[in-house]
């Protein structure tokens, strides 16, 4: 949600913001902007050059000035919160001289009271935003005297919220100053020029050596190096660490859509999240990460997973798993619900958290909760290092790759797989017996090459989506394990093609959801070859008896008379076939939004990392 991006060095600074703020656009992209340092002349003073706009990067590349000059610069891509999208909203934000710029990721809670008070003291406000009080405050406290990052500490000792903020000083062009304090910044190092981000995409192209902040530090950064320290000026040292992925894992690869490329990258994904976590020999999973010894695992009673989106309904994916392999009660809650009902929070349970970017505000607040409680947590956190991975007491990480596209495919799939392992883990150390934890063993083996097939069919799901993407909305059923998939399904195809979608478990279909059922309404049911088969398809028979349109998805050819079309997908273990009947709902959910047009990799409202409350 939002991002920045910094330069110092001897390069012409606004080229390289530009790129790093089009590579973070799909952390929020409402509006954007950039601020240089540009040079002193004979006739003038080094001063402040800003430009920033309502709309894309590609908007604000277009509105910058042809002689926008400066070696030192900060840039922000916005996802409002705030104050509207809008030119004046969108950062950097600037004081009254226009002499200091800031750019902020996150929020700040006593907004309006510092605002009233620096009002009241002269500051002229511009925007209706938070992070305009920090260019006040900064200015105010530079205005005392001392160096640049004296006045940041100054002002952030005053502010209660999260940031990530890099703030440039006309007055001091050899450096910038960038803070965190929940929201993340990073600070990249480079030859004789060095960068900082909220995100390391925004840096790979020019470094992979790495520094990452902790909550509660700063750095000055100058373009022969840097120097973190504490709000209380201690000085602390962090180690360069280098960046795993290839500059291509944050590029399109020539596919027309991030969102097309990871869901194709799943098989990859999928490998990824199981290398050398499988063992035959014992038919069960090694977690090294987990922190808890198979006696400590022994105790625990329940499993209650928290997440938000889709990060919850692959939790009620991992739910199932872990009742049907280990017999332990398990239960998802999305984390924004959970962190504001005092939960009872118990000993023998185990919390899991779930996410994608790691930065989740919601979950990150409920890990909090739990831990503040005495409660013990695990993550499944797809981001190496992140806030949430960082708070829990263990975990798995995913290594499904950098995720771009707002709505999440690969990281989904590589949750519920990871999920999968955690219960054949529980199972083999509770009652799973030895022939259960081979087959599942074999089947975790046999999910990438089955994704491939799936991802055969697209020509096909394609078609399917253009016949079905100008319903008035659609109608997703399955049943108890079919269920979360629906879930998972409708919540695609809302979020990228704006068709209104329900989810419902098959079963109550006649308990309300049946009224809504006509031609206009088509319903997508998953009908896996299980033992609840015969049940779906008598609910199918419910629904054709009222003129709906059936799409199935099944692992057999279901007859013409209970559906109208059907994507027949591979058979999986039982337990693991809602990973392999979720692949082409989000082909269908890609193909529908892309039939009607749609901005598929940054739908309407929404950003890729959902920092805030
Ligand atoms: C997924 O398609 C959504 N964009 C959204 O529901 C997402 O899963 C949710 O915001 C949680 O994100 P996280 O996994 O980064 O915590």
């Amino acid at each position: 949600m939002c991002g920045i991006v910094a330069y110092i060095g001897p390069k012409d600074a606004s080229p390289i913001l530009l790129e790093g703020l089009q590579r973070l656009e799909y952390r929020g992209y409402d509006s954007a902007g950039v601020a240089v340092v540009a040079p002193a002349t004979k006739s003038a003073p080094a001063r402040l050059r800003v430009c920033k706009t309502k709309g894309r990067v590609a908007d604000l590349a277009a509105a910058l000035p042809a002689r926008f000059k400066g070696s030192v610069g900060i840039g922000h891509t916005r996802w409002a919160t705030h104050g509207v999208p809008s030119d004046a909203n969108a950062h950097p934000h600037t004081d009254n001289e226009g002499r200091i710029a800031v750019v902020h990721n996150g929020i700040i809670e006593n907004a309006d009271e510092l605002r009233a008070k620096l009002a009241a003291d002269g500051a002229l406000f511009r925007s209706e935003t938070d992070t305009e009080v920090l260019a006040h405050l900064v200015a105010a406290h530079r205005a005392e005297g001392g160096e640049l990052e004296d006045a940041v500490r100054a002002a952030l000792k005053l502010v209660v919220g999260t940031y990530g903020i890099a703030v440039l000083d006309a007055e001091q062009p050899d450096r910038i100053v960038v803070a965190r304090n929940g929201s993340p910044i990073v600070l990249g190092i480079g030859e004789k020029e060095m960068f900082a981000a909220s995100d390391v995409s925004a840096l790979v192209r020019y470094t992979r050596q790495v520094v990452h902040l902790e909550d509660g530090e700063l750095a000055t950064v100058r373009a022969d190096g840097f120097r973190t320290f504490t709000e209380d000026a201690r000085t602390v040292t962090r180690q360069p660490s280098t960046v795993d992925w290839e500059v291509g894992s944050y590029d399109t690869g020539g596919y027309a859509h991030y969102l097309l490329k990871e869901i194709h990258e799943q098989p990859g994904a999928v490998e990824r999240t199981l290398s050398g976590r499988l063992d035959e020999r014992f038919a069960t999973a090694h977690l090294g990460g987990l922190n808890l010894d198979a006696r400590e695992l022994r105790e625990i009673r329940r499993v209650k997973i928290l997440g938000c989106g889709s990060a919850y309904y692959a939790g009620e994916m991992g739910a199932q798993l872990i009742e049907e392999l280990a017999r332990i009660p398990a239960h998802s809650e999305p984390a924004s619900e959970f962190r504001y009902r005092n939960p009872v929070i118990e000993a023998d349970t185990l919390y899991v958290a779930v996410s994608q970017s790691g930065e989740t505000y919601d979950t990150l607040a409920a890990v909090q909760e739990v831990k503040r409680k005495g409660g013990r947590v695990l993550g499944v956190v797809n981001t190496v290092g992140s806030a949430i991975a960082r708070e829990c007491d263990g975990g798995i990480y995913l290594h499904a790759g950098p995720e771009i596209s707002v709505a999440s495919t690969k990281a989904f799939t590589s949750t519920v797989v990871a999920f999968a392992l955690l219960a054949l883990h529980f199972g083999r150390i509770h009652d799973l017996s030895p022939a259960d934890g081979r087959r599942i063993v074999a089947g975790l083996k046999a999910l990438p090459d089955q994704i491939r097939e799936v991802l055969g069919q697209q020509a096909e799901i394609e078609k399917l989506a253009a016949a079905y993407a100008d319903s008035q909305g659609m109608m997703f059923i399955g049943r108890v394990r079919g269920y979360p998939v629906a879930r998972e399904g409708a919540q695609k195809l809302k979020e990228i093609s704006y068709v209104h979608a329900e989810a419902y478990p098959a079963s109550e279909l006649k308990h309300g959801p049946l009224a809504l059922i006509s031609p206009e309404l088509p319903t997508v049911a998953l009908v896996p070859n299980d033992e609840l088969l015969d049940k779906n398809l008598t609910a199918l028979g419910e629904i054709k008896a009222r003129e709906g349109r059936v799409l199935a998805v099944a692992h057999r050819q279901v007859e013409a008379k209970l559906a109208d079309h059907c994507l027949v997908v591979p058979k999986s273990e039982p337990e693991l076939d809602p990973l392999l009947l979720n692949i082409p709902l989000q082909l269908l959910a890609y193909h529908a939004a892309v039939a009607l047009g749609r901005d598929v990799d940054k739908p309407r409202n929404l950003a890729k990392s959902v920092t805030v409350e």
